[in-house]
């Protein structure tokens, strides 16, 4: 396990979740501002990894929460879900692309979008009901799981530091990456 990010003790849900889909789309700035597409590439997959753990993180411990305890929340975990599914293979397609090549800015800019998308959804609307139908306590509690079940996955010790190293060496290099990520989240075995 890796001890890279922090764990904030009481933290709420809601904060932590907020904060990663700040770090999410600041990744993809970066990459968009590099010319060297070395690291560029180094920033899109730190990035990609980013996502899969906060939404393997959300699918264990939050959707189910917001299906159980929310008005309409069966519905929303639903667009939720269906959402993750559509930013899975747009992240598949960049696994894929050369970073030198100007087609991967233009998957980039389409995962950016998206990404916007679904963290405006969460944070205007299913972020404020889980707040207002949970206590205090239960949201710090899916708080500590979270941060625990991200921990699962390797994370960058700094968002500008080399990270593909430290990430290929616990996932596993090249295609797949995606996917392996998901099973090593979930507790899942692939060969
Ligand atoms: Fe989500
Ligand atoms: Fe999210």
């Amino acid at each position: 396990m890796t001890t890279d990010n922090v764990t904030r003790p009481n933290a709420d849900v809601v904060d932590i979740l907020t904060t990663d889909h700040r770090e999410m789309t600041d990744l993809l700035a970066q990459a968009a501002q590099t010319s060297d597409p070395e690291q560029r590439r180094d920033l899109v997959e730190t990035a990609i990894a980013e996502v899969m753990r906060h939404a393997v993180a959300e699918e264990m411990y939050v959707y189910p929460v917001m299906e159980k305890d929310l008005p309409g929340g069966k519905e929303e975990v639903e667009h939720d879900k269906q959402e993750h599914d559509e930013i899975v293979q747009v992240m598949k397609k960049l696994e894929n692309a050369d970073a030198a090549d100007p087609e991967f800015m233009g998957l980039v800019q389409e995962l950016d979008k998206q990404l916007r998308h679904h963290a405006d959804d969460e944070e205007s609307d299913q972020f404020p009901k889980l707040r207002a139908h949970l206590s205090g306590e239960q949201l710090v509690e899916m708080g500590d799981k979270v941060q625990k079940a991200k921990q699962l996955a390797p994370t960058r010790p700094h968002p500008s530091a080399p990270h593909s190293e430290l990430f290929h060496k616990s996932v596993g290099p090249g295609v797949g990456m995606i996917d392996r990520l998901r099973d090593k989240l979930t507790g899942r075995q692939t060969d």
